[in-house]
């Protein structure tokens, strides 16, 4: 499995977006965390935010929709050209017809589950998915602390995936750093979101190559 490393913006300075994607050129994804107030008790940027970024970077979004009502807006973020769209199964109504229009969009098309709700319900949505992202923070806020807790499901999942080919990535998103992310990896996720600890550090592309590197050790 490729590791691969997702900054999210949410930690990054919102003022100078284009300059913070410009500081992980090493970066495999940037990570942009949708909330609209509702899903999450947190607000932070939609559509028109992704479509001006589209155009600043190279490097592709991971858009993490944590919004009600993603049925509606998920298939927008793929049309502004979102290389990864994540709906929360928590709030989606019809996620297989979401996940669908996502890839008809030729958009990735994501799951994600909250650190209290059980993989195990979605298995037979493997074939409908490219990447489960599974929390490991409630969602909403960056800078949480690691949930360990969470770390049992990440094994689960990895043979859930196991047993449906491999193809699906699994990707652990929150209080993820250079402390917690060895246990990620070990655990079989292999595309890891970090907030903080890439642009809370001085220097954010060493940040991302250190990450890789320690995840890398342990996802062999
Ligand atoms: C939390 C967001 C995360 C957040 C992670 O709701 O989904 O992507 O940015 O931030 P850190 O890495 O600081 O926990
Ligand atoms: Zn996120």
């Amino acid at each position: 499995m490729a590791v691969q490393i997702s900054p999210s913006i949410l930690a990054a300075d919102f003022a100078r977006l284009a300059d913070e994607a410009a500081a992980v050129p090493n970066a495999d994804w940037l990570h942009v965390d949708v909330m609209d107030y509702h899903f999450v008790p947190n607000l932070t940027i939609g559509l028109p935010v992704v479509e001006a970024l589209r155009k600043a970077t190279s490097t592709p979004l991971d858009c993490h929709l944590m919004i009600d009502d993603p049925d509606r807006w998920a298939p927008q973020y793929a049309e502004a050209g979102a290389g990864s769209v994540t709906i929360h199964a928590e709030a989606a109504k019809g996620p297989i017809r979401t996940l669908r229009e996502i890839r008809a969009l030729g958009a990735r098309a994501g799951l994600a589950l909250n650190p209290a709700t059980p993989v195990e319900p979605y298995e037979d949505l493997m074939g409908e998915v490219d990447m489960l992202l599974l929390m490991t923070v409630e969602p909403g806020f960056g800078g949480q602390k690691f949930l360990d807790g969470v770390l049992p499901k990440v094994r689960r999942a990895r043979e859930m995936i196991q047993r449906h080919g491999g193809r699906v990535w699994l990707q652990v998103d929150g209080g993820v750093d250079a402390g917690t992310i060895e246990r990620c990896a070990e655990a079989g996720a292999d595309v890891f979101v970090a907030g903080s600890a890439v642009y809370g550090a001085s220097d954010p592309a060493s940040a991302v190559d250190a990450l890789r590197a320690a995840a890398s050790r342990k996802n062999a």
